[in-house]
């Protein structure tokens, strides 16, 4: 097979996997004792989702999963990265556990065991019980403790069979897109309220690796971000501060405080608001972790715009750049960038890439089949750069596509396809893309070598 990926310079125990998250993909909202999440709430406010799609029955993973399990099989994944709905397992957040919902995700822990595939469990992929959003959400404290005592509930009936775990996904976007720009539920513009959800994710995360390690003292830990390389638009003042804001706003407010940095002074001040702080705070937060978790999509080029919301930097379009259908730039050295940066600058003993993928409009072809070649070269450039990275010393221990099956797209609702594998949404039929064959051959021969 002719690609230009250097295989040899991933580890031979190399992980290869498959990423999804439970509300893009199970459906099923109101069976097996889930309660309402947030996002069951606001994609029911007019206009917040495209065509008004919402997650009610999505991929209906919830009743076809031992479909997709055979269809990791089938590719020859190594690994997958799957999220535990909270609403499902405590369904008013806090209180009665439902045994139901945890029995749900056991038996999918057992099938993927059974088929040699790791699991590797996010607590948290944006669906907050909707009963403790109306107790505040994430801006108040109480959220992040309830959250631990759901890890622990997870992890005390999860944790003797999986070894891989994520605390929180892109606590980035539940702050700054849910609170702050209002693009994600809860669908808040309020600086102040994002910027302590921000505090309680980051206090919540390690309130969590604590409960899990508590449960499960062998599982590896960690937190997964989605960052950007950013770059000032031109050479003038004004644009480099900007790009330093938007690095502080979207990298190192997320990584310093893990990191145990605290958090950067700098954006302290480009947000105004005070932060909810308490003795030992900080230590709760920067927990050793196990391993960190990269999420990369786009770079970020930025000008200076000082009437904008924050970070007051605004991204601009360079000409001539491909973009995928979400609008975002394609831009592969960005991901070897932030690994070798994580590498360097945070010390990162180990990485995996935990999502990384692409939208394109993709067609079904009258035999059935999907072609997609701009997924298929986006794939390979960025499992190219993640060998480049490995390289130049980068521990990158796997690598997750994002994602195993078309699903709903949050805002987006179900237009935008980041799938290895096609979902006819009227029938539910499962049809694996070039994309997706291309992946299995990487992982074939990089297995077989
Ligand atoms: O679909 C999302 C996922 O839920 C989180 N990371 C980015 C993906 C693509 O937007």
């Amino acid at each position: 097979m002719s690609h230009s990926i250097d295989l040899a310079a991933l580890p031979a125990d190399f992980v290869w996997g498959v990423a999804t998250s439970a509300y893009q993909i199970e459906g099923a909202v109101a069976e097996g004792g889930r309660a309402p999440s947030i996002w069951d709430t606001f994609c029911r406010v007019p206009g917040k989702i495209d065509n008004g799609d919402t997650g009610d029955v999505a991929c209906d993973h919830y009743h076809r999963w031992p479909e997709d399990v055979a269809l990791m099989k089938e590719l020859g994944v190594t690994s997958y990265r799957f999220s535990v709905a909270w609403p499902r397992v405590v369904p008013d957040g806090r209180g009665p556990v439902n045994r139901e919902g945890l029995d749900f995700y056991s038996r999918l822990v057992d099938a993927l065991l059974e088929a040699g595939i790791a699991p590797n469990l996010t607590l948290y992929h944006w669906d907050l019980p909707q009963a403790l959003q109306d107790r505040g959400g994430w801006p108040a404290r109480e959220t992040a403790e309830r959250f631990a005592d759901y890890a622990a509930v997870v992890a005390g009936a999860l944790g003797d069979r999986v070894g891989r775990w994520v605390t929180i996904n892109e606590p980035l976007c539940c702050a700054w897109i849910g609170h702050l720009e209002g693009r994600m539920a809860p669908g808040l513009t309020d600086i102040g309220a994002a910027v302590r959800a921000s505090y309680h994710l980051l206090l919540g995360h390690g309130l969590a690796v604590q409960a899990v390690r508590a449960a499960a003292p062998d599982a590896e830990i960690g937190i997964v971000n989605n960052l950007s390389p950013v770059e000032p638009a031109s050479g003038s003042l004004a644009d480099v501060a900007a790009a330093r804001r938007m690095d502080g706003h979207t990298n190192r407010w997320w990584l310093d405080p893990v990191h145990g940095r605290g958090f950067p002074e700098d954006m302290r001040e480009v947000y105004g608001v005070d932060l909810p702080e308490r003795p030992g705070d900080l230590d709760v937060i920067a927990q050793p972790l196990d391993w960190l978790g990269l999420n990369y999509y786009f770079p970020a080029v930025v000008a200076d715009d000082p009437e904008g919301p924050h970070p007051f930097a605004r991204q601009i379009r360079r000409p001539g750049v491909p973009r995928t259908a979400m609008d975002w730039e394609v831009d592969a050295d960005g991901l070897e960038t932030l690994l070798v940066r994580l590498t360097k600058e945070y010390g990162a003993a180990k990485i995996y890439v935990t999502e990384n993928g692409s939208a394109y409009q993709d067609t079904v072809a009258p035999d059935g089949s999907v072609d997609d070649p701009e997924r298929v070269t986006y794939l390979t450039h960025h499992l190219a750069a993640c060998a480049r990275a490995v390289r130049r010393g980068a521990p990158v221990a796997g690598y997750y596509a994002w994602s195993l099956l078309d699903n709903f797209e949050w805002s987006y609702g179900y237009d935008k396809r980041f799938g290895l594998v096609h979902v006819d949404y009227a029938t539910q039929r499962r049809t694996v893309k070039t994309s997706g064959l291309r992946y299995a051959a990487v992982i074939r021969e990089h297995r077989g070598a």
